[in-house]
């Protein structure tokens, strides 16, 4: 099977960028969403990117032109799909939803078209099942902006033929991604396994430590070689995404999280981070700021106190065979900015004295921090 045509439903943060980078690619893209107005801005968007990608030059006006002649805007469902190959749905992450929404597609989709979901949290094989064709169904999570971000999760369902696996590895290759294969549907992927736990941890160390945020944050920054604090990373991403996250992860698998009522918290009093002036941190109108840290206040908190869970998370994907050291590695990096491995990392710091801390914090917290066997054989 060839691809040539893609159909991105939904045309909101991710849907528009995925259209674009399709289209960037040489794809024929429509890009479909329920009301005209919604795709209007969309295309403004694209259309802007385009033109800044041209001032950069790093393409030209002609390419720029041909690109957004690639991609049609349509409302009507049963036009968008008529010749599509590759559907990628960027619609709301409400799974009632995506369920009312995969029904509409099922009753006009051609029976050959491959559906990919871009869905962070919710799992693949759940929605797979519902359509008619589970076996031709498949998770392709693109981060945030889809035009800079290089990682691609790919997540087979448990029903998913290795064709349409290597289908869309092939195709998230050909849009200049670099594809992670996340071997098993479990919750949270690779990245957001990672991540949202850790925001949860560093709240529970401020607790248990009495650390300030910042120098939580210097540490997560300068010791553990994040590109910037976790609580900074928080608020950039959004707290109302994270408490999203967590629920749905939670619901799913008690283990995966210990969840802080903190970022219940601030959830409650709509402190979504730098989008709403305020999170962890506090932000002048709403404007884009870095927060202060530095390698001084990294000095204050024992590195080994925080980067427990995160390697522990890292090491139950490998025990459980979702993913290998080198595939997270690269995920991390490319879907978090870590500057180096993690697991470099934690052996700068001292495996022992993160494992003797992971210890401690299991006979006083419980089964979610035992040590994962496999952090034991490093
Ligand atoms: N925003 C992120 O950082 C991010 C990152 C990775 C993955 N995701 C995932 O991508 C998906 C979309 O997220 P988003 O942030 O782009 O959401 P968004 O709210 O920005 O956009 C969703 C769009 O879908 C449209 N829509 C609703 N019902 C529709 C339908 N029946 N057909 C077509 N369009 C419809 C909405 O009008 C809206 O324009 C979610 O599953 C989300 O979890 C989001």
């Amino acid at each position: 099977m060839v691809i040539k045509n893609i159909t991105v439903l939904g045309s909101g943060i991710m849907g528009h960028g995925i259209a674009q980078v399709s289209a960037m690619s040489g794809y024929n893209v429509v890009l479909r969403d329920i009301e005209q107005q919604f795709l209007d801005k969309a295309m403004e968007k694209i259309r802007w990117s385009l033109d800044k990608l041209v001032s950069k030059q790093k393409i030209s006006e002609e390419e720029s032109r041909k690109i957004f002649s690639r991609i049609t805007p349509e409302v009507d469902l049963g036009k968008a799909l008529k010749y599509c190959d590759l559907m990628i749905e960027a619609v709301p992450e409400i799974m009632d939803l995506k369920k009312k929404v995969y029904e509409e597609i099922d009753a006009v989709a051609n029976k050959d078209t491959v559906y990919a979901s871009n869905t962070s949290t919710l799992p693949i094989t759940e929605i797979a099942d519902i359509t008619s064709r589970p076996e031709r169904f498949i998770g392709i999570h693109f981060f945030n902006p889809p035009q800079l971000m290089k990682l691609v999760e790919v997540i087979p369902g448990q029903k998913t033929t290795k064709e349409i696996l290597d289908l869309t590895i092939n195709f998230v290759k050909s849009v200049s991604k670099e594809p992670v294969i996340c071997k098993k549907d479990v919750v949270g992927f690779i990245v957001n396994r990672i991540f949202i736990p850790f925001v949860h941890e560093a709240a529970w160390a401020i607790d248990r430590t009495k650390a300030s945020m910042t120098e939580i944050d210097s540490t997560v920054k300068f010791a553990l070689n994040f590109p910037m604090g976790i609580f900074e990373l928080a608020d950039f991403t959004g707290l109302d995404v994270i408490h999203k996250a967590t629920i749905e992860m939670y619901s799913r698998d008690k283990k995966v999280i210990n969840p802080h009522p903190l970022i219940q918290e601030l959830f409650d009093k709509k402190k979504f981070g730098q989008k709403t002036g305020g999170g962890f941190y506090e932000y002048a109108e709403e404007k884009y700021a870095r927060i202060d840290l530095t390698e001084e206040l990294a000095k204050k908190i024992e590195p080994a106190k925080i980067i427990g869970t995160i390697l522990n998370n890292t090491a139950w994907l490998v025990t459980n065979q979702v993913s290998d050291i080198q595939e997270i590695e690269k995920a991390l990096n490319l879907g978090m900015g870590l500057r180096k491995p993690i697991f470099e990392t934690a052996k700068k710091i001292g495996m022992e004295k993160i494992i003797r801390e992971l210890q401690t914090l299991h006979e006083k917290y419980g089964e979610f921090y035992k040590p994962d066997p496999y952090l034991l054989t490093i």
